[in-house]
């Protein structure tokens, strides 16, 4: 791969600090050769690097699966297609409908709604190294940070979809799902994060998009799910600099123009909460920061916000009739006593998470007031032009929704907390749990518990609905862009027959989709839906041990199989929506 770039290296801590990506200079150079300094943070050199020794130096060694090269899709047997035995007694008796449930004649999905699968590069793709593609933060938290993936696992094959994405998107086109949403790899096609493109991954991604396109199904993309070129963390601190700004527009112009003409919806950053809070990331991994290690997810969440916007404008000018927003995450947030100082809580959780980035891009450019007072201690406010900029850029309401929370005050109360910043839960000051305030039932049934966070709360999703529509009021109306849950110790399953069989997600499914029923019946204008995930996949910090999968995938053959909760997803589409 001819790809190489500049980086500086401070010579006193060995840590990358500086770059640009540019052309190569013709040797590597030691900048102020001939002057004395007796301040260690002065001295800089420049390295010339390729991809090859930016995996060498910060990653090491990745595996590779044996298939790999594109796999052409095999035919999906019939008697793969056939649904499970009923896991269920209706909850009203209207009649035996066809298949597997009684039908709520006064529910319907309008013609239009759309609903599909997700995934996500990094933990999907696999082939990490293959075709130029350059390392990202993810590989090195995986292969270098100690327990910073609990079970030691990393994304290097993944699902291999690098290669089986045409078996992936023919298995989905077979159930009937008509929408698949993916994510980029940006250091597949920008190995630096900017700079030098990489032809192979653009023809990677256009044939995956047509490939959905041949299979009638809809392709959806995100442009950022957390995988961040490793060169621009270490060349200025990634999210936490302005710099990314220009290069997250350039990365998007690229996948724009490309694309615009194939692809209708966009996504531009994953839960930017999630991500924002990797900072501060481990230390002596990567580039130094001097930013105080509270504030960094606020910077972070500034960047990302004019990221968003200039990207999002970009995109409208190549092609106005494009669906663009950014997609964001949380639970419904449930006061826990009828308190003041509970409903106060709760506000400050709505601040501190969806209006942290809903309310400048849905309602006027900035901050709500609790988050805005906060972070206005730090960072110098945006400008009014800058809040012009961010104002409407997100024409659906995208929420990763998957659970409730009980929210309550701190023990020590709300303004306690404010004033010290050493507490615990500053500076958002407000707690959750999933316990009612009897402490003893829980919100819903718990999930694996390698994903703590998440009980099955469906009974709460109309009133978060109607909330998201009345709150931020979206003019292309609310979609679930992701939504699922991780079947208890499915890990520890063994055979095959009891892994397909996911009663929980089942019942997960059935019940959150008619919970968006009833809100659609109430008047929310829910327009899709994305079940997340397409496969068991790299999740993230856990590894391979929480699998959320509407497909079983065994890793060493890496055969997939549809579990019964695929078929109950799908199912209630068959039966309500209007054909
Ligand atoms: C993320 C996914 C993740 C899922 C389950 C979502 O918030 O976007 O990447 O796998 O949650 O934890």
């Amino acid at each position: 791969m001819a790809f190489t770039t500049v980086i500086a290296l401070l010579l006193a801590t060995s840590s990358i600090v500086v770059s640009q990506n540019s052309s190569s200079p013709s040797s590597t150079s030691v900048a102020n050769a001939s002057q004395t300094s007796s301040a260690p943070a002065s001295f800089v050199t420049n390295l010339e690097l390729s991809v090859e020794d930016l995996w060498d130096l910060y990653v090491g060694p990745v595996s590779t699966f044996s298939i790999n090269t594109t796999v052409q899709p095999t035919p999906i047997p019939s008697s793969s297609l056939i649904p499970p035995p009923s896991l269920y007694y209706p909850s009203f008796p209207t009649g035996q409908q066809v298949p597997l449930q009684s039908k709520n004649e006064s529910w319907r999905f309008p013609k239009t709604f759309w609903y599909g699968v997700a995934g996500a590069s990094y933990q999907i793709e696999g082939a990490v190294k293959a075709e130029g593609r350059g390392p990202s933060i993810w590989d090195v938290l995986s292969h270098r940070v100690p327990g910073y993936v609990i079970t030691n696992e990393t994304g290097d094959n993944a699902d291999n979809n690098y290669y089986m994405y045409k078996e992936d998107i023919a298995r989905i086109a077979a159930l009937g799902i008509k929408t698949y949403s993916f994510s980029l790899s940006w250091s597949r096609i920008l190995p630096f994060g900017s700079g030098p493109v990489n032809e192979q991954a653009l023809l990677h991604y256009d044939d995956l998009i047509d490939t959905c396109i041949s299979y009638g199904v809809t392709p959806m993309v995100t442009l950022y799910h957390w995988d961040l070129p490793l060169f621009l963390q270490n060349s200025y601190g990634g999210w936490l600099s302005e710099k990314i700004v220009p290069d997250f527009t350039e990365y998007a112009r690229i996948a724009f123009t490309r694309w615009s003409s194939k692809v209708h919806y966009w996504f531009t950053v994953n839960e930017p909460i999630v991500f924002c809070g990797f900072y501060p990331l481990p230390e002596n991994f990567f580039k130094k920061t001097d930013i105080p290690k509270k504030q960094q997810p606020y910077f972070c969440g500034h960047n990302v916000l004019l990221s968003h916007s200039a990207a999002y404008r970009l995109g409208k000018s190549i092609n106005s009739s494009l669906s663009i927003s950014f997609k964001t995450n949380g639970g419904y947030k449930i006061p826990r006593t009828d308190s003041a100082a509970d409903a106060q809580a709760v506000q400050r959780a709505w601040d501190f998470q969806e209006g942290w980035f809903a309310n400048p891009t849905f309602l006027n450019g900035d901050y709500p007031p609790n988050l805005k007072s906060h972070v206005e201690t730090f960072l110098t406010p945006f400008t009014d032009a800058q809040k012009e900029q961010i104002n409407g850029t997100c024409d659906i309401f995208a929420h990763d929704a998957y659970t409730s929370d009980f929210i309550e005050a701190p023990e020590s109360g709300i303004e306690a907390c404010i004033a010290n910043s050493s507490h615990t839960l500053f500076p958002s000051c407000y707690n959750t749990t999933k316990l009612y305030a009897n402490n003893y039932w829980a919100i819903g049934p718990a999930s694996d518990p390698g994903s703590p966070w998440l009980y099955k709360a469906t009974d709460w999703v109309p009133a978060f609905l109607h909330y998201m529509q009345d709150t931020w009021k979206p003019r292309d109306g609310v979609a679930i862009t992701e939504f699922g849950i991780s079947e208890p110790y499915e890990e520890l399953r063994t055979n095959l027959a009891s892994i397909v069989i996911d009663p929980l997600r089942s019942a997960y499914y059935r019940d959150y989709l008619s919970a968006i029923l009833i809100a659609i019946s109430e008047g929310v204008n829910v327009v899709g839906t994305l079940a997340w995930s397409i496969y068991d996949n790299m999740e993230w910090s856990q590894g391979y041990s929480v699998k959320f999968g509407i497909q079983y995938v065994n890793l060493t053959t890496q055969e997939r199989y549809f579990k019964a909760s695929a078929f109950e997803y799908v199912n209630m589409f068959n039966v309500y929506q209007e054909k």
